[in-house]
């Protein structure tokens, strides 16, 4: 679909790009507003990305989704809901038909239902004849999926919990632009299904049973302000050590769940080492992994080559993919 048709009445067609954080968010405040119990910081994609189209089709009774080709009305009750949202603003009640593509594997730890909420607020807006302010585009993809609260936005870029009731004040905002601090990913895929327990289930299990989640919680400020200081310094080796350090945290807390969390697989865990190992030696490469087997090396411009090599020699290791960091969601 070309530009003018996006902008054709009744129809917005958008692409937002994944995201995965460096300062993870693992648990919710309030379940019924998905406000997160922890604020994040992230870096957006720009080659793993889902292109949504939301057509408003006045004689349906009920959205309608497909996604990649498929359709999935198992999940239209979460689409609805945040279209919802979209439709309370704008006064009107027409049903969309929604068509959804993923280009990286959906569901496996990778962040698609961050791009496909923050892309399908930004169709839907378009489709509406709305144009939201940014904070408040990103509190409507927070309901969808916290994660899509930040694919609203390029670059590095900070989720804040927020304290208010109605979850007003719980938004994601740019912290620097990725042509600032131009790092690149790569990511080591070791298994392509879906995931067994998704991120919200994980997320209440963690909550409920872990010994681990308060700690989890009580640490997450300081480890925000250190990002957020390495991030604006471009201060590579602080944010490297951080971002592993709270990765682990993250993952301590749900291995310690009952039943256990374990997203890991034995390729996981090797590419793990494999990056530490080439930071020891010397390469500015850190590891982050989020509720699957995948994991994200962030490394520094000209670092790419060895990453890649390491981690193509691990056992396990299915793909690799790799991206720079990219825009926020925007019209296409
Ligand atoms: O927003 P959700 O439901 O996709 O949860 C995201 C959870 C993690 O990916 C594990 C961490 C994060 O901050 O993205």
């Amino acid at each position: 679909m070309s530009t003018s048709e996006s902008n054709r009445r009744g129809v917005g067609r958008a692409r937002a790009g994944a995201n995965f954080a460096l300062v993870k968010y693992w648990g919710k405040a309030d379940a019924r507003l998905n406000v997160p119990a922890v604020g994040s910081i992230s870096i957006t994609l720009d080659r793993l990305f889902t292109e949504t189209t939301v057509e408003l089709v006045p004689e349906a009774r009920s959205d309608e989704l497909t996604l990649n080709g498929v359709r999935r009305d198992e999940d239209v009750a979460k689409i609805s809901a945040c279209l919802d949202l979209l439709r309370r603003k704008a006064g009107v009640d027409t049903r969309a038909r929604v068509g959804s593509r993923n280009n990286f594997p959906t569901g496996a730890g990778l962040a698609s239902s961050a791009s496909g909420f923050a892309a399908l607020v930004r169709a839907g807006e378009a489709a509406l004849g709305l144009e939201l302010p940014p904070r408040e585009r990103s509190i409507v993809a927070r309901q969808g999926s916290g994660s899509a609260a930040r694919s609203i936005f390029g670059g590095f870029v900070e989720m804040h919990a927020g304290s208010a009731a109605d979850g007003n004040d719980s938004f994601a905002e740019p912290l620097l632009e990725g042509a600032d601090w131009p790092l690149e990913v790569v990511i080591a895929v070791t298994a392509k299904g879906e995931k067994e327990i998704g991120s919200r289930s994980g997320m209440t299990r963690s909550a409920t049973s872990s010994p681990y989640y308060e700690a989890w919680v009580r640490e997450q400020p300081p480890d925000l302000a250190a990002a957020r200081a390495a991030i604006r310094a471009r201060d590579f080796a602080p944010l490297a050590e951080l971002a592993e350090h709270n990765c682990l945290k993250m993952h301590a807390a749900a291995l310690a769940a009952r039943p256990p969390l374990v997203y890991w697989n034995g390729a996981t865990v090797e590419c793990l080492h494999a990056v530490r190992r080439l930071r020891a030696g010397g390469v500015p490469v850190f590891f982050t992994i989020d509720a699957g087997p995948q994991l994200k090396a962030v490394c520094a411009p000209g670092a790419r080559a060895a990453v890649e090599l390491a981690l193509r020699g691990v056992p396990g290791v299915l793909e690799l993919l790799t991206s720079a960091l990219g825009p926020g969601a925007e019209l296409c």
